[in-house]
C-alpha cells in the first residue's frame, strides 16, 4: 500500500485515483498523522503531495521530518517536493513569476522515475517556489529534469530511494504523468499490481466479520448505489445479522420501493424492513415551500422513523452506513475551512451517537466509480449499480411549493415517462441526470375543443462528472418532443412541458 501526505492539493484525489488504477491500493492521510501510526500501516512508499502554501508561511503544513529516516521511498510532489528538500537541508526560493500551465520537460536522467519517458514531452506546472539548484543541493541529490523556467524541475536522492517533481505527474494534463507514477510505484517501491475489487471484497468481507463477531447490524438501505452496495458486501460477510431498513417517505420515483423490495428480498434474500412513512412525511412537510426548511423535516422525520424501525430489532450494536471516500477526506484538504453552504444536504450524521450504535463503514476508502465495480463484483442488478444520482429528500425538492398527495402523483408520472424515454433513447447512462420537476404554476391550453388550465412540469437533463459543475444537455429535439407528447397525453393534470437550459454554475441541478 502507498500513502499519501496530504498538504492540501486540489489534485490530492486525483494522486489517490492514479494509484489505485494502477492497481496498487492508497491511502490519504493529514500532515499530521504520526511516525507510528504510518509504521503500523507499513507503506510500500509515500507520496507528498503538493498544497496550496509556500514551505516558508508559518503556517504551512508540515509533516514529521523522520519521515524521511524510515527507509521508505518517497516521492515529493509540487509543495511535497519543497518540504523534503527544506527537510533535508535545501534551498526552496519564492518564484519571481508564478508558472501555471504547460511546459516542456527536458529530461536528464532516465534512469528511476523518468525510465522510458519522451523527452521534451509536455507536464503542468502549478507552483509559485521552487527548488534552488544554483546554490547548492543536499548531498547525494541531484537535478533529473528541468523546463525552460523551471531548473530544478525534478530532482532525485537515488540512494535513499527519494523522488521530487514540480510538475504534477497526476493530472491529465501531463500526458507521461502515468508512466512517471508507474515508475515509482513498480520500479522503486516494487509494487504488486494486485488490489482488485475482488480482492478489496475478500479483504472486506474478513475486516467486517472481525469487528462485527455474532453482533447485529442495521442498515438504511435508501436504494441508492452506495447503501446498496453496502448492504451486499455486508450480507456477503455476516448474512442474516444484518437488517436493512428501507423507509418508503412517498417521496420516491414511482415504483420504486416495490422494485427494491424485488431487488433484495426477492432476488437477494436479505433481510428488510420496509416501512411504510408516507403519510408521516406528508403530514411533517404539509404547508412547508421553503427548500430548506423541506430538507430539514425531511432528515429530522427520516431519523425518527428510522430509529423507532431499529429500537424494534433488539440488541442491535452496529449502525452501517454507505460512506465513500470523497466524504471523509473533503475537510482535510480544506485548510481554508469549510464552504458556504449552498444547500444543507439530508445528513444522519448523528444516528449512531444519538442510537449508541458503533458505525461499521465498508466503503470508507472507496470513490463512486470502485464502489460500482464492487457492486458488479458482488452481483447487484446492473440497473442499481448504475443509476443516476438522486437526492435524499427525494421528489419533494422536486415540487417547487407546496407538497401534497396529488402533485407528487402527477410528478411521479411525469418523471417516469420521462426515463423512460431517455432510456429506450440510450442517453440515461450519457447523462449525469435527469428528471421532472413540477412547477408551482398553471397555464392555460387547448385539449380536444376544451380549454385547459393546468401544471407546467420542466424536464431538466444535465451532463458532470462530479455534480459541481454541470451543463445541460444538448437531447436531440425529437427525444424532447417524444417526451413532451407522452407526459401531456398520458399525466392528467400537465397541460405544458418546458426544458430546462441552464448550467450549473450559476443554476444549480435541482431546482431548490
Ligand atoms: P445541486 O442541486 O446542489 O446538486 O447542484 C448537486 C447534486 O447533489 C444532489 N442533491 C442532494 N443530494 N441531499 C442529497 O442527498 C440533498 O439535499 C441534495 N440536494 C441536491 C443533486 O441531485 C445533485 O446530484
Amino acid at each position: 500500500m502507498i500513502l499519501i501526505i496530504d498538504f492540501g492539493s486540489q489534485y490530492n484525489q486525483l494522486i489517490a485515483r492514479r494509484v489505485r488504477e494502477s492497481k496498487v491500493y492508497c491511502r490519504i492521510a493529514p500532515p499530521t498523522i504520526s511516525i507510528e501510526a504510518i509504521k503500523e500501516i507499513r507503506p510500500e512508499g509515500v507520496i507528498l503531495s503538493g498544497g496550496p502554501s509556500s514551505i516558508y508561511e508559518k503556517t504551512s503544513p508540515k509533516a514529521d521530518p523522520a519521515i524521511f529516516e524510515l527507509g521508505v521511498p518517497i516521492l515529493g510532489i509540487c509543495y511535497g517536493m519543497h518540504f523534503m528538500i527544506d527537510a533535508l537541508g535545501g534551498t526552496v526560493k519564492g518564484a519571481g513569476k508564478r508558472e501555471y500551465g504547460f511546459a516542456e520537460l527536458h529530461i536528464k536522467d532516465r534512469e528511476g522515475l523518468f525510465k522510458g519517458l519522451e523527452d521534451n514531452a509536455s507536464c503542468w506546472m502549478s507552483h509559485g517556489d521552487s527548488i534552488d539548484s544554483t546554490e547548492h543541493l543536499p548531498p547525494g541529490i541531484h537535478v533529473t529534469a528541468s523546463t525552460d523556467n523551471t531548473e530544478a524541475a525534478a530532482v532525485a536522492f537515488k540512494e535513499k530511494k527519494m523522488y521530487g517533481v514540480q510538475f504534477h505527474p497526476e493530472v491529465e494534463h501531463t500526458p507521461q504523468g502515468k508512466a512517471v507514477i508507474d515508475n515509482f510505484l513498480f520500479d522503486i517501491c516494487g509494487c504488486e499490481p494486485s488490489w482488485s475489487m475482488k480482492s478489496f471484497a475478500e479483504e472486506a468481507v474478513a475486516e467486517i466479520r472481525d469487528t462485527v463477531k455474532d453482533g447485529k447490524v442495521i442498515l438504511g438501505l435508501s436504494g441508492g448505489v452506495d447503501s446498496s452496495v453496502a448492504a451486499l458486501l455486508i450480507h456477503k460477510a455476516i448474512g442474516d445479522q444484518l437488517t436493512c431498513i428501507f423507509v418508503d417517505n412517498g417521496l420516491l420515483r414511482l415504483d420504486e420501493a416495490k422494485k427494491m423490495k424485488a431487488n433484495f428480498k426477492s432476488r437477494l434474500n436479505m433481510n428488510i424492513r420496509f416501512v411504510k412513512a408516507e403519510k408521516r412525511f406528508l403530514s411533517a412537510l404539509k404547508g412547508v415551500v421553503d427548500p430548506e426548511k423541506k430538507r430539514k423535516i425531511i432528515g429530522k422525520t427520516f431519523i425518527d422513523v428510522f430509529e423507532e424501525e431499529a429500537r424494534r430489532i433488539k440488541g442491535v450494536e452496529f449502525l452501517a452506513q454507505g460512506t465513500l471516500y470523497p466524504d471523509i477526506i473533503e475537510s482535510v484538504s480544506t485548510f481554508g475551512g469549510p464552504s458556504v453552504v449552498i444547500k444543507s444536504h439530508h445528513n444522519v450524521g448523528g444516528l449512531p451517537r444519538r442510537m449508541k450504535l458503533k458505525v461499521v463503514e465498508p466503503l470508507k476508502y472507496l470513490f463512486k466509480d470502485e464502489v460500482r465495480r464492487l457492486g458488479v463484483e458482488l452481483g447487484l442488478h446492473e440497473d442499481l449499480v448504475q443509476r443516476q444520482p438522486f437526492p435524499g429528500p427525494g421528489l419533494a425538492v422536486r415540487i417547487i411549493g407546496d407538497i401534497t398527495a396529488r402533485r407528487l402523483n402527477v410528478l411521479k408520472q411525469a418523471d417516469a415517462v420521462l426515463l423512460e424515454e431517455i432510456r429506450a433513447g440510450g442517453y440515461y447512462r450519457k447523462l449525469w441526470q435527469s428528471f421532472a420537476v413540477l412547477l408551482p404554476l398553471k397555464s392555460v391550453g387547448i385539449m380536444g375543443d376544451k380549454r385547459t388550465y393546468e401544471n407546467v412540469v420542466a424536464i431538466r437533463a444535465v451532463t458532470s462528472r462530479d455534480a459541481m459543475t454541470a451543463d445541460w444537455a444538448r437531447l436531440p429535439h425529437k427525444l424532447l418532443g417524444i417526451i413532451s407528447n407522452r407526459i401531456i397525453n398520458e399525466v392528467k393534470g400537465v397541460n405544458r412541458v418546458v426544458y430546462d437550459i441552464s448550467s450549473k454554475p450559476p443554476s444549480t441541478i435541482e431546482w431548490e
